[in-house]
């Protein structure tokens, strides 16, 4: 029997994943796979905060099958790992419910990650959805529905845990020990700058390399890299640290003395942008040449990448089941309802009889 640690995390499925997901949380999720008992959420609930038209729902649903066929084609393996939809199991929104009476509003509204994405999506504090208020206990019902240990995610996502920590701890101490108190996993690569140099790889900032593109367009993103802006000539020596084009050759490269020649001729002023780039053009597809070629066989076999889904979906709606039954009996909310449907029933029956 396994006894391993239960993780979970997961994303709002915004379409495509580039490098930045990759190093920032797809190659760690990877990773620990066969250590833990891996549950990936798609949270399409979660996107509603800030996307909630119809127009919207249907872009997600084609945005779901495009995100899971990048994790799979990267290495997250259905057979060890539970990926599920997160609107197709009831349970969440009624413990979201129940959740809600656990924690206070002024927790929530100091919180810099919601007020990031309320920016983000152009609502100010009169038209802010009660519901983006909420973001952080819909994801705690998320990470206890499996009672989850450990939780990996980036940065921005820290608070949310501890909030998930907190409403686990008030559960307990109210009804009784139902819930292990989840603990944040972050991650240890910093966000990955993006092709401009300018922030972090983003699609709304338009400067991302996608695991889906092809070697053409690496091609043509790499050689319009932002690269060391102080350098004008080739002769010049060049500035290693924080350039872009370095961190990249770090992260993908795998020929270890080639990156390091590289980076003693840079500051040397002894080659030229125009080669590192291409030696980088060569190591990222070669990065994404094995990705390329398992995404064809979930593209090729149609329905493959729906049964993986909906095989994680089954599993967790018994999981979820279990959960919501415990919490219930543990609340004594299950007592009420079975009192009188037993006085109800006798009732009837006597009357029958
Ligand atoms: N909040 C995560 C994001 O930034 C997505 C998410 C939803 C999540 N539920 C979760 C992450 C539970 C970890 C655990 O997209």
């Amino acid at each position: 029997m396994t006894e391993k640690k239960r993780i979970l995390t997961g994303d709002r499925p915004t379409g495509l994943l580039h490098l930045g997901h990759y190093v920032g949380s797809l190659k760690n999720r990877i990773a620990l796979q066969d250590s833990y008992e891996c549950y990936f959420i798609i949270a399409d609930l979660h996107t509603l905060t800030t996307k909630p038209s119809k127009e919207e729902i249907l872009q997600v649903r084609e945005n779901v099958r495009t995100m899971v066929i990048d994790y799979l084609a990267c290495g997250i393996d259905p057979k060890k790992s539970t990926i599920y939809l997160q609107s197709a199991i009831p349970a969440v929104y009624e413990m979201n419910l129940i959740f809600e009476m656990l924690i206070s509003l002024n927790r929530l509204i100091g919180l810099p990650s919601l007020k990031e994405m309320a920016r983000n999506a152009h609502l100010d504090n009169d038209n802010m959805p009660f519901g983006l208020i909420g973001y952080p206990i819909l994801q705690t019902a998320d990470i206890l529905m499996p009672k989850a240990h450990l939780v990996p995610v980036g940065k921005d996502n820290e608070a949310h845990i501890e909030l998930a920590r907190d409403i686990a701890r008030r559960f307990n101490q109210f009804y009784g020990d139902v819930f292990p108190l989840p603990e944040v996993l972050l991650s240890q690569t910093p966000t990955l700058v993006g092709t401009d140099g300018k922030g972090k790889m983003s699609k709304s900032a338009g400067n991302t390399i996608f695991l889906a593109d092809d070697a053409k367009s690496v091609e043509k993103k790499v050689k319009g890299m932002f690269t060391d802006p102080n350098r004008i000539r080739a002769d010049m020596p060049g500035t290693v640290e924080g350039n872009p084009v370095f961190i990249y050759h770090t992260l993908f490269n795998c020929r270890q003395d080639e990156i390091e020649d590289l980076k003693k001729r840079y500051r040397e002023g002894r080659v030229g942008d125009v080669e590192v780039k291409e030696k980088l053009i060569i190591a990222i597809n070669e990065f994404l040449d094995p990705i390329r070629e398992k995404r064809k066989i979930f593209e090729e076999d149609r329905g493959l990448v729906e049964e993986i889904i909906y095989e994680g979906t089954e599993k967790m709606h018994d999981i979820s089941q279990a959960t919501i039954k415990e919490m219930r009996s543990a609340m004594g909310l299950m007592g009420t309802w079975n009192k009188i449907s037993r006085v109800a029933r006798d009732r009837k029956k006597k009357l029958q009889g």
